[in-house]
Order: C-alpha cells, then sequence, then structure tokens
C-alpha cells in the first residue's frame, strides 16, 4: 500500500498580495502566482497552500472575508483561480485554500443584515451587555489581538444595542456554530472549492469554532500563555470533534472533478493554538483532520535541549493516533527564522541549520514565502502597518506585516522583480538592501539558502521516512542530538558552543555550513548516512 501522500509532504504557503504581482499594480496576484508555480516546482514542494485570496476589507489580511466563494478584485477573477488550480495540477501541485470559519468580515452580507435586523443576529454571538444600561461587555473575554472581544452596536434608530463577540478583530465578528445554518453554508464554501478542484483545506483558528455554553468568564492572563489555552471557554470545545468528522466525510466522498486528488486523498489541516499534546492530538484523530501545524517546534527557542523535546514529544503525540507531525518554521503570523534565531550571520546560520533538522523530520512540513530565501523580518515603518494588532496594543506591537513583505525575485532595488511597480505602491516597502536575497541572486550559488532548500528537498524525497516516532540521542546538556528519519538518514544538529566529531562510519550527504574535516561546527546541522548503506 503506497503512503497517503499528506503524510509526508512539503507544502508551500503562498500569501498571495506578497508572492508574485503579475499586473505591476504593486500588489500580488493569482495570476502572479500562477506564473511564479515554477519556482515552486523548480524548489520541490509537492503541494501549495494559498492564504485568503477572499473579497475582504482587509482589516486582518485577508483573515475578514466578506464572500467565501468570491476572489478579491485585486488578486484576480474566479478564471484566474482556475488557472492556477490547471497549472499546480499540470506541475504536479496539489493545492490547499483557507477555510475561514469562525468569523466573517463585518462587511458580509450576513453581518450586515444583522446590523439591521434583530432577527438575523442568530449567526452571530450577539449578547446584551452588563451594567445597569448593558454599558459593560457581557464577559471577560479578551481578543487575541488586544482589548476586549465585544463591540457594542448601535440599533438603526439610534439607541444602544447589543454586543457581539470577536475574538480578533471588531471587524471580524464570530459566527454561531451552533446555529444550524452556519453548518449547512459552511459545507456550501467547501464544496464550492472541492468542485473548482482544490485538494484540501487549512482551517483558520481551528480550536476555537464552539464556545462554552453560558459564555462563562475566562479568568486574568488570557493569551499570555498559549499553553493554557485549551482552558479557555472559547477554545477547544468538545463539540468541534463531531463537526470536523462531517467535514473528513464530506471531502472523502464529495466526486472529484478531473485532475484533482481522488476524494479520499483530501487533506485538512488544522491551525490550532493547542499545546497540550493530548487535546492537539485530538484534531488529527482517525476520521478527523490529517494534519495540524506544530507549533510548539516553531515557537522553540534555538536550545538544542528545548527543540530536542519538542521532537520527541510532538512525534509521540501524534504516533499515539497515527497521525504524522505536521512541522512548521515559519508562516504569514510569525517572525522569521532568521531573525528569531538571533538576525545576522548567526541567525542565518541557525536557520539553514533549522531547515535541515525540519525536512528530516518524520511527517510533513510546511514552507512559507521567503523561507527558502532566507528572507530576514523587514521593517514596516509605522505609516504604512496593516497589521490590527498594532491599534489594538497602543502602537506597542508592531505585529506580523515585517514577515508579509514582497518577495525579491531579481535585481539590485526594489520592487525586485516583483511586478514592475512605482516606488510607494508596492504592497508592503521591501528593503533596500534585499538584493542578495533575490531568487535570481541565489539560483545556481552552491551556498545559498535556495540551493540548500532545493537539495533538502530533493534529498527528503531520495530518503523517504521510516514510519513511527524517530530515534533521538545526544548528550542530556543538549549541546548536539541526532535524530534519525530512517535507518539509511539521520540529521545531527550542533547547538552547542564547541565542534562535533562524526562518527567514522558516518558518510555526510548534505550539510548546513562548511564542515572542518569531519568536525561539524556550532549551529550547523548535517545529515548522515551509514556508509554500509551507501551502495
Ligand atoms: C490565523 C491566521 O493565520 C491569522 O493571520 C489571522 O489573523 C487569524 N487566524 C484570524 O483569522
Amino acid at each position: 500500500m503506497t503512503r497517503a501522500w499528506w503524510r509526508d509532504a512539503v507544502t508551500y504557503e503562498i500569501y498571495p498580495r506578497a508572492f508574485a504581482d503579475g499586473n505591476g499594480d504593486g500588489v500580488g496576484d493569482l495570476p502572479g502566482a500562477t506564473a511564479r508555480l515554477g519556482h515552486l516546482a523548480h524548489l520541490g514542494v509537492d503541494s501549495v497552500w494559498i492564504t485568503p485570496f477572499y473579497p475582504s476589507p482587509l482589516a486582518d489580511g485577508g483573515y475578514d472575508i466578506a464572500d467565501h466563494t468570491g476572489v478579491a478584485a485585486d488578486l484576480g477573477t474566479p478564471a484566474d483561480f482556475d488557472a492556477l488550480v490547471t497549472a499546480a495540477h499540470a506541475l504536479g501541485l496539489k493545492v490547499l485554500v483557507d477555510v475561514v470559519p469562525n468569523h466573517t468580515s463585518d462587511h458580509h452580507p450576513w453581518f450586515q443584515r444583522a446590523l439591521k435586523d434583530g432577527a438575523a443576529r442568530d449567526r452571530y454571538l450577539f449578547r446584551p451587555g452588563r451594567g445597569t444600561h448593558g454599558e459593560l461587555p457581557p464577559n471577560d473575554w479578551q481578543s487575541a489581538f488586544g482589548g476586549p472581544a465585544w463591540t457594542r452596536i448601535t440599533e438603526p434608530d439610534g439607541t444602544p444595542g447589543p454586543w457581539y463577540l470577536h475574538l480578533h478583530a471588531p471587524e471580524q465578528p464570530d459566527l454561531d456554530w451552533r446555529h444550524p445554518e452556519v453548518v449547512s453554508d459552511f459545507e456550501r464554501i467547501l464544496v464550492h472549492w472541492l468542485d473548482r478542484g482544490v485538494d484540501g483545506f487549512r482551517v483558520d483558528v481551528a480550536h476555537a469554532l464552539f464556545k462554552a455554553d453560558g459564555l462563562p468568564d475566562a479568568g486574568p492572563g488570557q493569551h499570555r500563555d498559549a499553553h493554557r489555552n485549551h482552558l479557555m471557554p472559547y477554545y477547544d470545545q468538545p463539540e468541534l470533534h463531531p463537526l470536523f468528522r462531517t467535514w473528513r466525510t464530506l471531502l472523502d466522498e464529495h466526486p472529484a472533478p478531473a485532475g484533482a486528488v481522488a476524494p479520499r486523498e483530501r487533506v485538512l489541516v488544522a491551525e490550532a493554538g493547542i499545546f497540550d499534546r493530548e487535546r492537539l492530538a485530538r484534531y488529527v484523530a482517525p476520521g478527523e483532520m490529517q494534519q495540524i501545524f506544530n507549533f510548539a517546534f516553531l515557537e522553540c527557542p534555538w536550545d538544542g535541549r528545548a527543540m530536542r523535546e519538542v521532537v520527541e514529544r510532538s512525534a509521540q503525540g501524534m504516533a499515539a493516533v497515527g497521525a504524522p507531525v505536521t512541522w512548521v518554521l515559519s508562516s504569514h503570523d510569525a517572525v522569521r527564522p532568521v531573525t528569531r534565531y538571533g538576525g545576522g550571520p548567526t541567525g542565518a546560520r541557525r536557520a539553514r541549520a533549522a531547515a535541515l533538522l525540519m525536512l528530516a523530520l518524520p511527517g510533513a512540513a510546511y514552507v512559507y514565502q521567503g523561507e527558502e530565501l532566507g528572507l530576514p523580518q523587514a521593517h514596516v515603518p509605522d505609516d504604512r502597518i496593516q497589521d490590527p494588532q498594532w491599534e489594538r496594543s497602543g502602537h506597542t506591537e508592531r505585529g506580523r506585516d515585517g514577515c508579509r513583505v514582497p518577495l525579491p525575485w531579481k535585481g539590485t532595488e526594489p520592487p525586485y522583480g516583483f511586478g514592475e511597480s512605482a516606488p510607494g505602491a508596492c504592497w508592503f516597502p521591501q528593503p533596500a538592501d534585499w538584493a542578495a536575497y533575490t531568487v535570481a541572486e541565489q539560483d545556481g550559488d552552491p551556498d545559498s539558502m535556495l540551493t540548500l532548500y532545493r537539495i533538502a528537498l530533493r534529498a527528503r524525497r531520495a530518503h523517504p521516512a521510516a514510519d513511527g516516532p524517530p530515534r533521538v540521542e545526544g548528550p542530556a546538556d543538549g549541546s548536539w542530538f541526532a535524530v534519525a528519519r530512517s535507518d539509511e538518514l539521520t540529521c545531527l544538529v550542533n547547538f552547542g558552543t564547541e565542534a562535533v566529531e562524526l562518527d567514522a562510519s558516518a558518510e555526510v550527504v548534505l550539510a548546513s555550513a562548511p564542515l572542518d574535516g569531519r568536525r561539524v561546527p556550532t549551529d550547523t546541522a548535517v545529515w548522515i548516512t551509514p556508509k554500509e548503506k551507501q551502495q
């Protein structure tokens, strides 16, 4: 029996407005992405996930959707989407899209109707306020972007009305998943995209859809420690799991249009900020989703002991339910690895080592656009910041825009081949010193990050992972550890300050930095294979 494709697939995340600009207006778009799919095929990934390209007022980078089955005018047309899917499939790439079921945009017709008509409010979570005149929010819940998770509306006659829940920005009202039409509408939305040939969905804030009965207070310290998320009354409720099982059945059974994968091969990947190992595994238990992002790996500092623990615990947790670990080092929500691991040459060196570690680990992996170029986090000037966290935090949190800066493709100055836009028109301004990061500059350079990703992705395919949690070994101080992908391939990472001498039997397949003879320097990863297995 062949292994299902998604169990060890590498998926490339496209954030479309910052990926490739097809019409030169400074904003990335679907035709631009289609024209650059060759970059992904050459890179060696198996599938592509495109973040929301739906009509949206962009209060939260497109995760505030005004029409779940449309295409945003600045990104293209439905025909452009179809062309992208056809071109991706022709290159052997699967296509995943986002489904954002927790909330809509406040511009969505459902919410607009609810504002005007009290009888149309039960799709959302409207509640009377507390206090003598309803002037206080219904409970103490906080928005993930800062500030209260409730906003009070004004009735059409000008009187103060009830409050509505928004776990994110006020422009993202939460839906009430106990309402049967919410359930049936999202089934319709899934079917719409399946009929357009998508091979699966990334489910946004999958852990938030149901809220505890009676909406009880959550208590102090909300969002301060994500490891407590599963204890919050607005996350990880038991009703989620039967719902996701019905989605899985839908994906498994809805007929496939030409070119798409067979129904039973379609994938659901959960984006859920849950860190409790056992609670996380429930989302990928048999019959439910197949992948769940491993954010513990992304959030782990560059520390050998901590990394080793994440690798071992994650592998055991997923093995308990027979699911692959879904490794992820970056996304459109996270500070880029090069910067996170210390910035400058040290950060770049560690990001190279982390890439080799991730791509050696058994399981699936996601690569976020620009990760393969080793881009650092960019500085976005105050007057160009779009992330709602900036306003909601009283200008203390700059938010996520620094990892959403358009990719540099070629040339020595902005926009680096990202369309031909005039300075200032670019989606976010690109740094003046990114010439060395362009795809053109890195292409063919044996020492570039792009070359490292290309070679690693090919070698990964040539060395399939063994089943089950990997063997891990190394000293207790965490200065280095070695993790086995299979009997044929092991990745050793040196996190310590001293070089690590390789065993005489080891043959080096790939290294993230030059070795000193058989010595692996600090902040370096190597893929090794026992010499006798080489023939
Ligand atoms: C997770 C998405 O990745 C993020 O960008 C968004 O702000 C929230 N979900 C809310 O939709």
